[in-house]
């Protein structure tokens, strides 16, 4: 039975991101959620005269509908759909900005479509797609954030290269802010991080994919696989390790052997990373047609055992898992 069809009965609905997400969308829009097989329920293209009341009044008419029982057809199968609990807080509790694509490598899996070295040279110069500052503003005016746990999310390209980082930056500290989310290649290190480490205020995450230059190459087209290792050393020196995330995204074909995952995991150890996450490349498993081949579950538990024994933890995103749950194939 599909998802949806468990839905088919008219009950009353609800979805926590419609609730308290705000999405800044390369679409140059604003949306509730940025989940990337379903939705959004809506996308709202703000031009800059336009007022934050305007996504809010089309979020309060998408909530109202969930409750009704009418779900809308961009959200069927999603797995953010729950039954209707009573909510009073529709603040905005969390912030994706995703309003810009520009980057300094060129990852061949990149869902910003950064894939060619040419590409990231056409985008070094464009303009970003819009103002967000001026909607964050005005959510901040109209008391609609949850101003302590705020959490902030920067997807979009590399944040080295959105222009106005430390603004944003600086308004989200001078208005209220919980944690501030920075998934980065650490191709250019940015005091800025720095300073968030120090605060407790930042996590930052860095793929890496790799464990030596070559397969770092290959995967980034890019040859700062020794700057993106000094700048972790570096963050760690100055802020300790508590928030400092790597990611290996198992890419067939690149990195998905053993060998390749050793070397990286000793490197981890090697400069004392405490948090390791492993990914799939998501233009494999999005459409659930993939057959995870048995090496794959040898690199998860390879990871698994030596984390467990240097004291380490390691993520696995939950869509990531519940495919590694589905059992290896054999071919
Ligand atoms: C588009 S990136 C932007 C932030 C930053 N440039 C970075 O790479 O960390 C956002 C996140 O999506 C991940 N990502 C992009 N394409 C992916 C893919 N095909 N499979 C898995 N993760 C992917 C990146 O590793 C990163 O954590
Ligand atoms: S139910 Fe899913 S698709 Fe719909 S708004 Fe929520 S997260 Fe987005
Ligand atoms: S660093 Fe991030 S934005 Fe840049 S190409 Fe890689 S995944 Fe895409």
């Amino acid at each position: 039975m599909k998802f949806y069809s468990f839905f088919n009965n008219k009950k009353a609905y609800m979805c926590e991101l419609m609730n308290n997400h705000l999405h800044f969308s390369c679409r140059k829009a604003l949306e509730p959620c940025c989940s990337a097989n379903v939705g959004p329920a809506f996308v709202k293209n703000l031009s800059q005269k336009e007022s934050i009341m305007d996504f809010v009044k089309t979020k309060k008419k998408y909530i109202k509908m969930l409750q009704k029982g009418d779900i809308p057809y961009e959200c069927k199968d999603c797995v953010h759909l729950k039954i209707y609990e009573k909510v009073n807080d529709f603040r905005i509790k969390k912030i994706t900005l995703n309003h810009y694509t520009q980057c300094n490598c060129a990852c061949i899996y990149c869902t910003q479509g950064n894939r060619t070295l040419e590409k990231i040279k056409e985008d070094e110069n464009k303009p970003v797609l819009f103002d967000v500052l001026k909607f964050i503003n005005e959510l901040y005016d109209n008391n609609l954030i949850d101003t302590e746990n705020l959490y902030i999310d920067f997807q979009g390209g590399n944040i080295s290269c959105l222009k106005n980082h430390e603004e944003i930056i600086k308004t989200f500290l001078t208005r209220g802010v919980g944690t501030i989310y920075i998934p980065t290649n650490n191709i250019v290190y940015m005091p800025v991080i720095e300073n968030l480490l120090r605060m407790k205020k930042g996590e930052v995450c860095t793929a890496l994919d790799s464990g030596c230059k070559e397969t770092y190459f290959k995967i980034k087209q890019v040859d700062k696989y020794d700057k993106s290792i000094e700048n972790l050393k570096r963050y760690i020196n100055a802020a300790g390790n508590d928030s400092i995330i790597v990611k290996y995204i198992i890419v067939h074909d690149y990195n998905d052997n053993i060998e390749e995952f050793k070397l990286f995991l000793d490197k981890m150890i090697e400069i004392n990373i405490k948090i390791i996450v492993i990914d799939i490349d998501y233009r494999d498993i999005i459409d659930n047609s993939f057959k995870i081949p048995k090496h794959y579950y040898d690199i998860v538990n390879y990871a698994k055992k030596i984390c467990r024994e240097h004291n380490m933890d390691i993520g696995i995103p939950p869509y990531t898992e519940s495919v590694l749950k589905r059992g290896y194939s054999v071919k």
